[in-house]
C-alpha cells in the first residue's frame, strides 16, 4: 500500500481524521536510509498507524551550514515508506511550514548551548520549534527519534517533560555499517577517501568504550589517540570537540563519576560535519 503524501495542513487534516487508533510519529529531514527505516519499524510496533514527517528545517540550519546542498531525495523517501508500510508522510514546503517568519519559538535552555549546541548556536531552538510544530500538526501518540543524534533526544525528552507536551518519546539505537561509521543522510557527501578518515569517529568511540573501566580521563585519552591519529591521515581530520558527558544534562562528568555517561564527538571531513556517540556506563572504581 502506497502511503498517504500530504502536503499542506488541509492535506494532513483529511488523512489524520482517517487514523483510527494509535499514531506514531518518525520526524526526518528525508535522504532516507537505514537507519530512519529501523526507526519506521519501531514505530510500527508502537503503534497502530505511522506517520514519518520529511522536511528541512531551515531554522535548525545556521548561515553559513549546509541548507542549500542538503541532500532531497523525496521519490526514493516515498518508495521505502511505501515498502515500510508507513501510512502518512507529512512532507510541508517551507513555506507551508513557515507562512511567516515564527516570532515565538522555543529556546533549549542551558543544554542547547553546550556540546553541539556550542557549535551550533541556535540549532537545538530551531529543532525543538519544529518539533513542537510537527507535534501540534500530527498529534501522535507517540514519536521515534535515533540515538545517534543523543543531545537532541536528551532535548526532545526535557521539551515533553518541561512543558507537558503529551507525546511518549522513544528512542532507537544508532545504525551503523559493518566498518562502524553511523548511518547518517550526509554520509553521502563523503568521497571513498574521506569515507575512510571519517571511520576515526566511531573507531575513537570504540576506544574510549574499551577504557571505560578505566574512568573518565581514561576514556577521554584513548579516544583522543585515535582521533589525533586521523588529523594526520589524508584527506585529514578536523575534531570539533569530544566530551564525555552526563545523558541528561550533556554537562562533563567528573573523574569520580560513576553510572551513565554519553562520549560523545564531532569531526568535519572536508566540507562534510559529522557526529557520533557511544553510551557508556561507569563501575565505581576504588579511589
Ligand atoms: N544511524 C542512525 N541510527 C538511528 N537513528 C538515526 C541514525 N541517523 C539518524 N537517525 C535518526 O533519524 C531521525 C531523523 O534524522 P535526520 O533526518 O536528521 O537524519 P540524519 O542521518 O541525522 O541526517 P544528518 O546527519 O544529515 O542530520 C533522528 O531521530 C535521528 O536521530
Ligand atoms: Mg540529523
Amino acid at each position: 500500500m502506497t502511503p498517504v503524501i500530504a502536503r499542506t495542513r488541509e492535506e494532513l487534516a483529511s488523512a489524520r481524521a482517517e487514523i483510527t487508533g494509535t499514531l506514531a510519529l518518525v520526524p526526518t529531514m528525508g535522504a532516507l536510509h537505514e537507519g530512519h527505516l529501523s526507526l519506521i519499524r519501531r514505530a510500527g510496533e508502537l503503534a497502530d498507524a505511522v506517520a514519518v514527517s520529511i522536511f528541512v528545517n531551515p531554522l535548525q540550519f545556521g548561515p553559513h551550514e549546509d541548507l542549500d546542498r542538503y541532500p532531497r531525495t523525496f521519490e526514493a523517501d516515498v518508495a521505502a515508506c511505501a515498502a515500510e508500510g508507513v501510512d502518512l508522510i507529512w512532507a510541508p514546503t517551507v513555506e507551508e511550514m513557515y507562512p511567516a517568519q515564527p516570532q515565538v519559538r522555543l529556546s533549549a535552555g542551558r543544554m542547547g548551548t553546550v556540546v553541539e549546541g556550542a557549535s551550533r548556536p541556535g540549532h537545538f531552538d530551531g529543532v525543538l520549534t519544529v518539533v513542537m510544530k510537527l507535534f501540534n500538526q500530527v498529534r501522535p501518540d507517540v514519536a521515534v527519534f535515533g540515538a545517534k543524534d543523543a543531545q537532541q533526544l536528551a532535548l526532545i525528552r526535557r521539551m515533553v517533560a518541561d512543558l507537558d507536551v503529551p507525546v511518549r518519546i522513544e528512542a532507537g539505537p544508532t545504525v551503523r555499517e559493518a566498518d562502524g561509521l553511523a548511518l547518517s543522510s550526509r554520509n553521502r557527501y563523503l568521497s571513498p577517501e574521506e569515507r575512510r578518515t571519517a571511520l576515526a569517529l566511531s573507531r575513537a568511540l570504540r576506544a574510549g568504550e574499551q577504557a571505560a573501566g578505566e574512568g573518565p580521563a581514561a576514556i577521554l585519552h584513548a579516544a583522543r589517540a585515535v582521533l589525533a591519529e586521523a588529523e594526520q591521515a589524508d584527506p585529514p581530520l578536523v575534531p570539533d570537540y569530544l566530551e564525555l558527558v552526563d545523558p541528561a544534562t550533556f554537562e562533563p562528568v567528573g573523574e569520580s563519576h560513576a553510572g551513565e555517561a554519553v562520549l560523545v564527538v564531532a569531526a568535519k571531513v572536508g566540507t562534510t560535519r559529522l557526529i557520533d556517540n557511544v553510551p557508556l556506563t561507569l563501575e565505581p572504581r576504588e579511589k
